[in-house]
C-alpha cells in the first residue's frame, strides 16, 4: 500500500494523472467512481483536462460505487444524478456507459446480481476511486461487513447518516435509511485502488485503513490485502499516522517514471 500525504490540489492532480494515464492507454478504461466530497477536486482536474486538452471518456465506461436505495429519479441527491453533475456531464460521457445499483428496482437482490454481471461483462474496474467514512466504511460497507461481501442492500449507521446529512440540508431524518453498495469483495477486484481523503475527521479512519489489524469493525483495513492500493490524504488526515515519516521519506524518494 502506497501513503501519498500532500495537500488536496496535489492529491487530485496524482490521481487525474492516474486516470489519464489509463485512458491515453486505452480508451475503453473501466472506471469506479465514488460521490461524496473526497473525489470532487479530482472530478474538476478531469473536467479541466476534458475542456483544455481533449481528455476524452467517449469510450469509457463507469461503475459508481453504491446508491441510495428509494430516492426519486430525480432528487438531486441520487447518486446516479450526483456523478451525471459532478463528472459525467462535464466530460461528455455519454450516459450510457455510466451505471450504478438501481437503488429503485422492484426486485433489488436481483439488481444487485445485475449491476456485478455488468461488472464481470465490461471486463472489470481498471481503477477504482475510493472516498472513506469516518466510520472506515469504503463504499457503503458499514462496520461489520463481510470482507468478501458482494453487491447487496446494506442499512446505513446513524454516524454515516449523520455525516450525510449536510447533503438534505442538515436534516438526519431526510438521509434514506438503505443503500445498494458494491461489496468489499467487487471493491477488491478492481486492478488499482485509489482512496482520497482529507481533514482530521477522517484520520483516526485512515489511521485504521493503513496502520491498523484488518478487521470488519474498519471495513476499509481490506485495502491493506490488495496488491495496488494508493491512498492519497492532505496533513490533517495523515495526522494519526504513526509511520508519517516514513511515508514521506517514500515517495519522495520515488523515481519519476514509477506513477502511482
Ligand atoms: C460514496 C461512498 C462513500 C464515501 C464516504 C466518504 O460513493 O462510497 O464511501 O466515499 O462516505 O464521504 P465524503 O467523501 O463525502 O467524506
Amino acid at each position: 500500500m502506497e501513503v501519498v500525504i500532500a495537500p488536496a490540489e496535489e492529491l487530485a492532480v496524482l490521481a487525474a494523472d492516474a486516470i489519464e494515464a489509463l485512458l491515453r492507454r486505452r480508451a475503453d478504461t473501466v472506471l469506479g467512481l465514488a460521490t461524496g466530497s473526497s473525489p470532487l477536486k479530482v472530478y474538476d482536474e478531469l473536467a479541466r483536462r476534458h475542456a483544455e486538452e481533449g481528455l476524452s471518456f467517449a469510450e469509457a465506461r463507469g461503475f459508481m460505487l453504491d446508491e441510495y436505495v428509494g430516492l426519486d429519479a430525480d432528487h438531486p441527491e441520487r447518486y446516479r444524478n450526483v456523478i451525471a453533475t459532478e463528472i459525467a456531464e462535464r466530460v461528455a460521457w455519454p450516459a450510457e456507459r455510466v451505471q450504478g445499483p438501481d437503488g429503485l428496482a422492484a426486485d433489488l437482490p436481483a439488481a444487485c446480481a445485475a449491476y456485478e454481471e455488468a461488472i464481470r461483462a465490461a471486463g472489470g474496474v481498471d481503477l477504482q476511486i475510493l472516498g472513506i467514512g469516518t466510520d472506515g466504511h469504503i463504499a457503503f460497507n458499514e462496520p461489520g461487513s463481510s470482507l468478501a461481501s458482494r453487491t447487496r442492500i446494506k442499512t446505513l449507521t446513524k454516524q454515516t447518516r449523520e455525516d450525510n446529512a449536510r447533503f438534505f440540508d442538515g436534516d438526519v431524518d431526510r438521509v434514506p435509511t438503505h443503500c445498494l453498495t458494491q461489496g468489499l469483495g467487487t471493491i477488491m477486484d478492481a486492478r488499482h485502488l485509489v482512496l482520497l481523503a482529507t481533514g482530521r475527521h477522517k484520520a483516526e479512519a485512515v489511521h485504521q485503513l493503513v496502520e491498523g489489524p484488518v478487521s470488519a469493525l474498519w471495513p476499509a483495513t481490506v485495502m491493506q490485502l490488495h496488491p495496488h492500493a494508493t491512498v492519497l490524504v492532505d496533513e490533517a488526515a495523515a495526522s494519526r499516522l504513526q509511520l508519517a515519516d516514513y511515508y514521506r521519506q517514500t515517495y519522495a524518494s520515488k523515481p519519476s517514471w514509477q506513477g502511482l
